[in-house]
Parts: C-alpha cells; sequence; structure tokens
C-alpha cells in the first residue's frame, strides 16, 4: 500500500526525488489515522463527518493509504472515538492530503544535515518523513493542541521515529532548538510570525501558506537574509491549510451580527462593479483578502428573498453588503468608517488593469514589522500591507 501510495504521487507529479520516495515507501500512514472523519452526505442533514476507526470500518486500512486528508478532531476537541453517528462539525487537525505533504516537502529543498522546524504536528506523519528523509536529530515539530500532540507523539514513536516534539503556540517558533535552516508551517497565517524570522539561519527558508479570514490561500516560499528580512514568491497550485489558532477570526455572534446588518437600512445602493462570485477565482479570492483583511463573510436570506453576502469587520465596525439582481449583477451597500467593498473593488480592478497575473506572480515581503505582498514592476505595480496583528 505504500508502494502503490509512492506511485500514486510520482504520477501525480507531487512526489520527485528518491529520498523522498524512499521515506513515503517507509513510513506506515495508517499509524498516524488509527481514527478518522469521513465526509458523507446525510440526506435530510447535509454534509456531516462520520467516524472511521479501525475497529468498525473494514475498509479502514485502505483509506489510511489513500491520497486523501483525514479529518482527525473537530471543534479543538471532538476526536472519532467520541462520536458513534455522523456529526456536524469545523476540522481543527487532520492529516493533510499525502499528495500536498511530498509537494511542500519537496518544495522544502533540504539537503542532508539540514535542520528543519515543523509548525503543526498534526498526526506526526508529516513530520516522521522529514525523521526519514534527514534523521531525527534535525527534526523539531511543534503543535499547539495538546491531546493531538500526545496522539501523534505516540504515532510517531510506534513508527520508529525520534523527533524533538513539543507543545505550544508554534508562532513563537521553538527557540531552544534553533536556528532551523528550513521553516514549514503546516498551518497558515495571516501574517509571518517575526519568531521565525529570527529562528531562521540566514539563507534559511520558511515555506508556509498565507491565508486569512476571506479563505484566501497562496502557499508562500521565502528566504531569511543576514538582516532578518525575509522576501519571498507564492509558488503554484491551489493549496490551503486549516489556519494557526491565533490566527483564527474573533468570534461574530448572531446579535453583532443582526445589529450591523441593520446599520446598513440607511446605506444607499449602487451597482457593483465587482460581484463577489470573483471569489471563485483561486488568485481573486486572494486579492479581495488582501483588499479587506480584517473582513470576514457570512450569508443571510429572509425568507423568499435571495442570499445576501455580507462582509462584516469587527475592528472598525464596517460592514458591506451585495445583494443579487433579478436581471444579473449586484447592488452594494455599506456603512461604518471603511467602505469595504470600495477597496474591494479598486484592488480587483487594478489587478485586472495589469492582465490579472496570477498568484504565483505575487512576491512576499517581512522585516518583522511591515509585511508587504505585491505583484506587477514600475507603474504596474499594486502592493498590500498584510495585517500583523
Ligand atoms: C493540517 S494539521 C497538520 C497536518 C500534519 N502536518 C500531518 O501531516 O498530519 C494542522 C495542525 O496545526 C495545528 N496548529 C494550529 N495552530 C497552531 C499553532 N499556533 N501552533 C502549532 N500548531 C498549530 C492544529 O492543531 C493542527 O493539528
Amino acid at each position: 500500500m505504500r508502494r502503490s501510495l509512492a506511485d500514486e504521487l510520482e504520477g501525480t507529479g507531487d512526489l520527485r526525488s528518491p529520498r523522498w520516495r524512499r521515506a513515503v515507501e517507509r513510513v506506515p500512514r495508517h499509524l498516524f489515522v488509527p481514527a478518522f472523519f469521513q465526509a458523507t452526505d446525510v440526506p435530510g442533514r447535509g454534509a456531516l463527518w462520520a467516524p472511521v476507526t479501525d475497529r468498525q470500518h473494514d475498509e479502514w486500512l485502505e483509506l489510511a493509504y489513500c491520497n486523501k486528508t483525514w479529518v482527525t478532531q473537530l471543534d479543538g476537541h471532538v476526536t472519532p472515538h467520541d462520536v458513534a453517528e455522523p456529526v456536524q462539525g469545523d476540522p481543527t487537525s487532520s492529516s493533510t492530503l499525502p499528495g500536498l505533504v511530498v509537494r511542500m516537502l519537496e518544495a522544502l529543498d533540504v539537503t542532508d544535515g539540514m535542520d528543519v522546524l515543523e509548525i503543526g504536528t498534526g498526526t506526526g506523519y508529516s513530520t516522521a518523513l522529514m525523521c526519514d528523509r534527514l534523521g531525527d536529530e534535525h527534526v523539531t515539530s511543534i503543535e499547539v493542541d495538546a491531546g493531538v500532540a500526545a496522539n501523534a507523539a505516540a504515532a510517531v514513536r510506534a513508527a520508529g521515529y525520534a523527533p524533538r516534539l513539543m507543545v505550544g503556540d508554534g508562532l513563537g517558533g521553538v527557540p531552544e532548538h534553533a536556528p532551523y535552516d528550513r521553516i514549514i508551517a503546516t498551518c497558515s497565517v495571516r501574517h509571518i510570525p517575526q519568531s521565525w524570522l529570527t529562528q531562521a539561519r540566514p539563507g534559511g527558508r520558511i515555506l508556509v501558506t498565507m491565508s486569512g479570514w476571506l479563505h484566501g490561500h497562496g502557499l508562500a516560499s521565502l528566504t531569511v537574509g543576514e538582516d532578518g528580512v525575509a522576501e519571498g514568491r507564492f509558488l503554484p497550485g491551489t493549496i490551503s491549510f486549516m489556519i494557526a489558532r491565533p490566527h483564527a477570526a474573533p468570534p461574530l455572534s448572531n446579535e453583532q451580527a443582526s445589529e450591523m446588518i441593520a446599520s446598513l437600512a440607511d446605506a444607499d445602493p449602487r451597482p457593483a462593479t465587482v460581484g463577489p462570485d470573483i471569489r471563485q477565482d483561486w488568485t481573486g479570492a486572494f486579492v479581495v483578502q488582501l483588499a479587506v483583511p480584517d473582513a470576514q463573510r457570512l450569508t443571510r436570506r429572509v425568507v423568499g428573498g435571495p442570499w445576501v453576502d455580507y462582509y462584516i469587520d469587527t475592528r472598525s465596525g464596517s460592514i458591506a453588503s451585495l445583494t443579487p439582481e433579478p436581471g444579473g449583477g449586484w447592488t452594494v451597500r455599506q456603512s461604518g468608517p471603511v467602505p469595504l467593498w470600495d477597496r474591494v473593488e479598486d484592488s480587483i480592478g487594478q489587478w485586472r488593469q495589469i492582465g490579472s497575473p496570477p498568484l504565483e506572480r505575487f512576491r512576499i515581503r517581512t522585516d518583522g514589522r511591515v509585511q508587504t505582498v505585491w505583484v506587477g514592476t514600475g507603474d504596474a505595480r499594486l502592493t498590500w500591507h498584510l495585517p500583523v496583528q
């Protein structure tokens, strides 16, 4: 099964080098996913998560070696052993799609003797692959969730590896074992933590998915210079990871949302030049998020009416709504100090003017405080600042 998974990952082009192939052939993934959730559609109840455990599911072993992401925790605490029936929930830990794991490991561009820090141990599968490739003494991994970390530690040990496993917030890095040649995050961030810059060796690299509250994602690879400034680019591919827990969107209660929606009652409507469907474009979604990084989205409808898209920035108390019109197009209403949809339309308009370049043409730079993403050069250069808190 390991060999056929390796064959499959080579076939998709994710697995490219003999050393990572050997790691995939040697690390037994089933030890890392003894139980997980499988997405399932239950008639009348919608999309739910069905628990799969080795004891109750004949196909468990085969599933463990599928090129699929297996969710191992919901809502920050629910494990497959806690439930007997399919349940609702938001994934908070998983064994990432093996194809994505090895694509990132290949992109990490390691050589023998390099020290690697991984943020987001999860099940420990990617940690074990790195141990196999680099040696236990070169791998440090940190996981924020103590229960997840304990399961990972047991699985990593059972598979015969012994990296440094830490429990804590990986946004602070692991200073006691720094410096690192490579820092890889298997959770996404809104901005690059300063600690990663100081804990990377000069010339070292950071590989992390940049994301945000509007679910735009881009895998960035940055090189850290002697001056502690990191600069790099976005890599091709549609890669997404769950957001690092401290970077998650602030809670938005129903009451708070209703209050903000009510503030639109006096807003002047106007036709939108960009509709919310722009988010169906991978780069478009990322640009929308760059334009309004503190906004989060929700959809609501009044009975008999259309679904309305709301963009809400709780920090500034701003809101924009986009209502679909029966004949096509959208109507915008905005309220609060930040005209959220004007900002989206400005950024998308400028991005279109320079030919809608794809995300792999975007670049990123950070000195730990100011963090910018840009695309284009000269007069055609567009720059956005990432939120640093
Ligand atoms: C997609 S999973 C990791 C997948 C893992 N590398 C694997 O191969 O199984 C993301 C993990 O990041 C963890 N995480 C989220 N925020 C974190 C943080 N601030 N520091 C460390 N880990 C974090 C989550 O608890 C979750 O277990």
